[in-house]
């Protein structure tokens, strides 16, 4: 059986492997710096929401998010950071599931997130689900 629910800060051991496993899937591996004992610390702050996606008790999948509020709007919305249904669980609806799951906590806010022009398969999901995508260029700096 699926079924999703909150992560807590005692779950930052889960939430490591979770991403690890995302971090693999997208070659980035050495970009995963962050320690278990620095997830415990994060998942513990209001402002950050972390979903696992559980089949029969085992992580498979997530969604984590930070709230953010617009300067121009002035309203709340939550910056969708990671979405992630693990290689041998996908095609199954997972993601759906864990984008429904963060539609409910968002309750009327709007989500925004980021996909890699590349990412095909995932921006078909997205489209498919009722999100709209726009092309921006990311501006990165660390002065
Ligand atoms: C994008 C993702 C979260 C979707 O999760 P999911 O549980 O497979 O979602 P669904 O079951 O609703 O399937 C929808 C899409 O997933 C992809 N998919 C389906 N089965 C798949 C499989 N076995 N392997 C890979 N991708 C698959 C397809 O693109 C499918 O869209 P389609 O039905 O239009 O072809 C998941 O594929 C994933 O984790 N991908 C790797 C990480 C990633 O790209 N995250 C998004 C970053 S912005």
């Amino acid at each position: 059986m699926i079924s999703v629910r909150r992560a807590t800060p005692d779950d930052a051991t889960t939430v490591h492997g979770l991403m690890r496993g995302l971090a693999d899937h997208q070659h980035q591996g050495s970009a995963l710096t962050v320690t278990p004992g620095k997830l415990k610390e994060l998942l513990g702050q209001a402002e950050v929401g972390y979903l696992i996606a559980e089949r029969d008790g085992r992580a498979i999948g997530y969604v984590s998010w930070l709230e953010r509020t617009s300067f121009w709007s002035g309203e709340d919305y939550l910056h969708l950071d990671d979405l992630y249904v693990a290689a041998g669980e996908r095609g199954d609806r997972v993601g759906e599931r864990l984008m429904h799951a963060i539609a409910a906590v968002a309750a009327g806010r709007v989500i925004r997130w980021e996909v890699a022009e590349a990412n095909v398969g995932a921006q078909r999901f997205y489209e498919r689900i009722g999100a709209t995508l726009i092309t921006k260029k990311i501006g990165r700096w660390r002065p």
